[in-house]
């Protein structure tokens, strides 16, 4: 598997404009894109880091993933993005050497890019998920 960049680290946050704002206080740093993925339950915000990004993740409600991550861990670390080449065939690899996947099929993400999420179970307890940028 060809892994071509850290595509971004996530942040789940409470509140959203506050973390920006903190953000835009401590480092300097503002959002080159926000928007809401209803399916996933979401609303992010993407920041250019050098050759990475950082990805804040705000619930739309508490019955949602990010939202019950909340509610038993609090804010902090969500999931770090892997940039893959070929998504189909990252996954196909994955399943092969046994790790446990969330996603066994691509869906559509931030900036309609290609996402799938492996459990933290396969890794180090840290959720992974893989782009494939369209
Ligand atoms: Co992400």
């Amino acid at each position: 598997m060809l892994l071509l960049n850290i595509h971004h680290t996530a942040v789940a946050v409470r509140d959203l404009d506050a973390a920006l704002s903190d953000l835009a206080a401590q480092y300097g740093v503002g959002p080159q894109h926000r928007e809401v993925i209803a399916e996933q339950g979401v609303e992010e915000a993407m920041v250019a880091i050098g050759g990475s990004n950082l990805q804040l993740l705000m619930p739309l409600g508490d019955d949602t993933p990010v939202g019950r991550f909340l509610s038993s861990r609090g804010e902090g670390l969500h999931h770090i993005a892997f940039q893959v080449a070929d998504i189909e065939a990252a996954l196909a690899h994955l399943e092969e050497s046994g790790a446990q996947l969330v996603d066994r099929v691509p869906r559509r993400g931030g900036g309609g890019h290609r996402i799938a999420f492996v459990h933290p179970k396969a890794f180090g307890g840290t959720l992974i998920e893989l782009v494939e940028v369209s």
